[in-house]
């Protein structure tokens, strides 16, 4: 029997019939995300009489978090990381997506702590050792009270949302707190996902941000000139980080011949005119999803900064004084990208309103529904073939794509199996069309602190009774969603069946 295989296996090689192909590459990271503040929380604030505070912690003890929520424990993650790490590596895990808290790291300016910096230089060490290969975050929107504080009082500084780009303070800051954490968290780490969703802070933090709904800190509203800065800081950030760390890591983690691979992590979530036939709605989701997903490719691939979001980049400080330095070519920001990361949650409709240009940049109203979609039990609508254009549109600037995020809030855990299998899937057709696809991270391994809406959105695969002294976890089906289709090698018929057709009859889709 043995040798009548292999005859048929070599009949079949030889008059070239295709041997059946993996439907993902080896080497392929399936992996969870999280960030530091969120799974971490304020706990432990106190070091050597110096208390680490951030932005968040001053933002949600102003009130700002639904229901006065503060986050003393996050999901219990400082204590409880290599539990997590188990659970991840159970579900077939081999990559983990975390976040390093620049205010517990450095919580006043130039006090270094070492025993934070050891920390984590044990959480990407316990990574490793689980078999997770650590993708790091370095500004996950939290940062510490010297750079930015949102208490709205008179000392009142917001180092991100103003300053001059190269040559601002918070590019110096930061660029010296990546420096000095790089080389010791860099034997374990080869990936790095600098900046998470600027577009979240821009728009959460500056142009909707009144405190509660579901608004960041400093909350800014309309403020066009805070927006534009933080841009402009943001992308100088990330790429004076990436030089730091080309520098600073030059330890080889995984064997593949590279310390350091600068990536980043924006909200790529496809943009749609509200009305398709509305010429205002058209000309706005055009203006959004260049900000959100093409202006800091043109910054981090090709040196070239749009302030105006003009989709051109010639317009100087003289001609619009809101912008913090002149449009145009800088150098030092010319291949800071190894590798492209996209956080894709659904659709984002824009309502464009005629005639209403404030400094270039159109007032829009943004939807986050479409009521013609499927919705989640949270009422956020779902949107997979918008993830497939996603995933072609980010193709074209040609760097290989991590989804770096992915994942929906959705407490009875009803409709997360569809949605995971349904975007897995699209990850699966874009290898298909040759899309150079090298990871896929689920948002999240467990629920965790989600921001303004604090405990009262879960997108854990394990659920975390927050009621709880030892915030203990329990297993969602989703995770035994995420372990087949992980086993399976990807989304197979048998996944489809058991998590899509079998729960969800055609009729009864949400
Ligand atoms: O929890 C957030 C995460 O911090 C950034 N991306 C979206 C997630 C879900 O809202």
């Amino acid at each position: 029997m043995r040798r009548l295989c292999f005859l048929v296996v070599l009949a079949l090689t030889l008059t070239g019939c295709p041997a059946e192909e993996p439907l993902f590459p080896e080497g392929f990271l399936w992996g969870t995300a999280s960030s530091g503040w969120q799974v971490e929380g304020d706990e432990d604030v106190l070091d050597d009489g110096i208390e680490v505070r951030s932005n968040w912690t001053v933002w949600a003890e102003r009130g700002c978090v639904l229901e006065g929520q503060t986050n003393p424990r996050g999901s219990g993650f400082r204590t409880m990381y290599a539990d997590d790490f188990a659970l991840a590596a159970g579900l077939g895990n081999n990559a983990y997506r975390l976040g390093i808290e620049w205010a517990r790291v450095e919580p006043e300016d130039d006090a270094w702590n070492q025993a934070e910096i050891d920390y984590y230089v044990d959480v990407v060490r316990s990574a490793r050792e689980a078999g997770l290969e650590p993708m790091v975050t370095w500004y996950h929107w939290v940062i510490p009270t010297w750079v930015q504080n949102p208490t709205g009082g008179a000392d009142e500084i917001d180092h991100v949302g103003q300053g001059a780009g190269p040559d601002s303070f918070f590019v110096a800051e930061f660029e010296e707190f990546v420096a000095r954490v790089a080389p010791e968290i860099g034997p374990y780490v080869d990936l790095y996902s600098i900046m998470n969703e600027p577009f979240s802070v821009i728009t959460a933090g500056y142009l909707n941000g009144s405190c509660g709904d579901g608004a960041f800190p400093p909350g800014g509203i309309l403020n066009l000139s805070g927006a534009r800065h933080t841009f402009t800081n943001l992308a100088f950030a990330h790429a004076a980080a990436c030089h730091a760390l080309r520098d600073g890591d030059v330890a080889d983690a995984d064997g593949d011949g590279v310390g350091a691979l600068c990536g980043h992590a924006p909200s790529n979530n496809v943009v749609r005119p509200l009305d398709p036939w509305d010429e205002a709605d058209i000309a706005g989701a055009r203006v959004i999803d260049w900000i959100s997903s093409h202006a800091t490719m043109a910054a981090l691939i090709d040196g070239n900064v749009d302030l105006d979001f003009d989709e051109e980049f010639t317009t100087t400080v003289a001609e619009n004084d809101m912008l913090p330095i002149d449009e145009g070519h800088y150098p030092e920001l010319v291949g800071t990208l190894d590798w492209h990361g996209i956080n894709y949650y659904g659709p984002i409709m824009v309502d464009g309103i005629p005639g209403s240009p404030i400094g270039g940049l159109p007032l829009l109203s943004v939807e986050d529904y479409d009521p013609d979609l499927p919705h989640s039990s949270l009422g956020y609508a779902i949107d997979v073939e918008g993830f497939g254009e996603s995933l072609d549109a980010m193709a074209a600037y040609g760097l290989p794509i991590y989804v770096t995020e992915n994942g929906i809030g959705d407490e009875d855990d009803s409709d997360r199996p569809m949605f995971v299998v349904e975007h897995i899937e699209q990850v699966q057709l874009a290898l298909e069309r040759g899309i150079d696809m090298r990871g896929y991270f689920h948002w999240s391994l467990t629920d965790n602190f989600e921001w303004s809406h604090g405990t009262h959105q879960r997108f854990g695969l394990y659920e975390v009774d927050f009621d709880s002294p030892d915030l203990t976890r329990t297993r969602r089906s989703s995770a035994d969603m995420y372990q087949q289709v992980i086993e399976e090698g990807g989304v197979t018929d048998a996944v489809r069946d058991a998590w899509v057709l079998e729960r969800y009859p055609s009729d009864q889709r949400p």
